[in-house]
């Protein structure tokens, strides 16, 4: 019997309790930490990756995505208000569908954090280049991008050779290094004990939203109703693929739910959290996606009349052989979408301002999703499914070291070597299934545990979470190929790890208290 280990909710309260972290986070303060992580690589560098996908149809993308998220959210809120304790996802499995399936999403939830944090890295290396290049220096594109990379390996395996091709290997680089430089960064930071405080969050959110509202004001009154014109260039494909890859600007809301721990009253605030910056957040979208398409317009680059796959190393080459013959780089081609909006609209002093306004404000997405990892990590060494020794502490700082470190050498082979567009969707791949697994969950404790206390609870709960698994589902499926077949094959090595190591040591198995509780 596989399904039989169930960890029961009081015991994951009582853990919480006894481990008693401080309870000081009000509902403004996780609304701002849920815009924090949300606002990111996103809105700043995937929107170009959405047009070349859905062309002005990514509109649309958005409001599917921001709806499967806001489903998922009012489940999420359910259980983060009657499960008020770290460890998200992971913790509600475990306590309604068992250890097995909670080591899965556990698993998933390192997809979402690691390689997230590596897909808002090249975000960030993009800015940072087009930053400094705009003050006259220039970092060259061989260690700047992997594009050159790329197109060697499409080429190796089996892609037919093609002048796009050859202009990615002429033109692209091999390894992404400020991508790795600021992963690096962020790493010694969380080793030496930085964990963002409430203040600098709220500074750097207000830089986003300043950047972002900068960026409306500036696009909406120029507007051209012509540049919607074909709304929908690749049918309605195009906008369900683009919204599975744009789901990733609105990842991050979870991370709310992760610091129910630490929330006051959290049965009021962590919904309020969530709920907030998830709405936040989706106004913001809607109105920056529509200034640049009014402003510039959307178009795909197309082959044959197939749009180019974005990420890939024939539409790197395309571009640059569009740039290269003195056009005007469309939007789909940059690697800073609203910078390039505004350059092109006659702003580009205030384009780099937003450039600039990304350079300081990523890295604080990235170190959210890298400590969302270490905490994800620390709860399953906790319940003994992952050797304790990760979870050791720095005997001077005080920080799990050793796994943050493992964390961000993962991280930074990641987006070392691979594109921000194809990071993003593997890290999609992993989020859906933990958002799945909420939705079930929240549906499977109504029946099971129907008398327990539920501050906030989900409305029409038997719609909202089908809709919530449906949507999950629709753009899991709506992910290239590749990312699809990410989420199994991950899983096929956390399954071999389960029954090897963890399924013999964990706590629950043993029917040992928590070790480090
Ligand atoms: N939603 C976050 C971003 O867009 C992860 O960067």
């Amino acid at each position: 019997m596989i399904f039989d280990r169930v960890k029961p909710l009081d015991a994951i309260l009582a853990t919480a309790e006894a481990k008693g972290l401080k309870r000081s986070l009000g509902a403004f303060q996780l609304t701002m930490l849920g815009i924090g992580a949300v606002i990111g690589t996103g809105i700043f560098v995937l929107t170009s990756e959405a047009a070349q996908k859905a062309g002005p149809g990514m509109l649309l993308s958005f409001v599917v995505a921001g709806f499967v998220c806001a489903v998922a959210a009012l489940c999420y809120s359910e259980l983060a208000s009657m499960v008020p304790v770290s460890g998200s996802a992971y913790t509600y499995t475990y306590a309604v569908t068992g250890e097995l399936l909670a080591w899965m999403v556990g698993w998933a939830l390192i997809l979402e954090y690691a390689v997230g944090a590596s897909a808002v890295a090249v975000g960030w290396s993009n800015h940072f280049a087009g930053l400094l290049a705009g003050l006259g220096v220039h970092i060259p594109a061989a260690i700047s991008n992997a594009d050159a990379l790329m197109a060697h390996a499409a080429v190796a395996f089996g892609a037919a050779p093609s002048t796009d091709l050859a202009t990615a290997m002429t033109v692209g680089g091999w390894i992404n290094i400020p991508a790795v430089l600021i992963v690096g960064l962020v790493t010694w930071l969380l080793v030496v004990g930085t964990t963002e405080s409430a203040r600098v969050n709220a500074v750097l959110v207000a830089i986003k939203i300043a950047a972002l509202t900068l960026f409306v004001i500036l696009t909406i009154p120029v507007l051209k109703s012509s540049n919607f014109d074909p709304l929908l260039p690749t049918g309605t494909a195009g906008v369900f693929g683009a919204a599975a890859s744009i789901f990733f600007a609105y990842v991050g809301f979870d991370a709310v739910s992760t610091a129910a721990e630490e929330t006051k009253n959290p049965q009021r605030n962590v919904p309020i959290g969530l709920i907030g910056s998830l709405g936040i957040c989706t106004i913001f979208y809607l109105l920056v996606a529509t200034g640049a398409i009014g402003a510039i317009g959307a178009q795909p680059v197309m082959d044959a009349g197939v749009a180019l796959s974005p990420g890939s190393p024939e539409l790197a080459g395309r571009c640059a052989g569009i740039v290269a013959g003195g056009a005007v780089e469309p939007l789909v081609c940059s690697k800073e979408a609203l910078v390039h909006v505004l350059a092109t609209i006659g702003w580009p002093g205030v384009g780099r301002l937003v450039g600039l306004a990304a350079v300081l404000a990523l890295p604080s997405v990235v170190l959210m999703m890298m400590f969302g990892q270490t905490r994800v990590f620390f709860t399953m060494a906790r319940d003994g499914l992952l050797p304790e020794r990760l979870a050791s502490i720095h005997p001077r700082f005080r920080t799990p070291h050793v796994v943050t470190v493992v964390t961000g050498i993962g991280a930074a082979v990641a987006s070392a070597f691979l594109p921000v567009g194809k990071l993003a969707d593997y890290s999609n791949s992993g989020t859906l299934f933990a958002f799945l697994m909420v939705a079930v969950s929240v549906m499977v404790l109504r029946r099971t545990d129907p008398g327990r206390n539920r501050p906030f609870r989900t409305p029409a709960v038997y719609i909202v979470a089908p809709l919530a698994i449906i949507g999950c589902l629709g753009l899991y499926f709506s992910l290239p190929l590749t990312a699809i077949l990410v989420l199994p094959g991950w899983g096929a090595i956390g399954l071999l790890i389960y029954f090897f190591y963890s399924r013999s040591r964990s706590h629950v198995g043993r029917g040992v208290a928590d070790a480090l509780g």
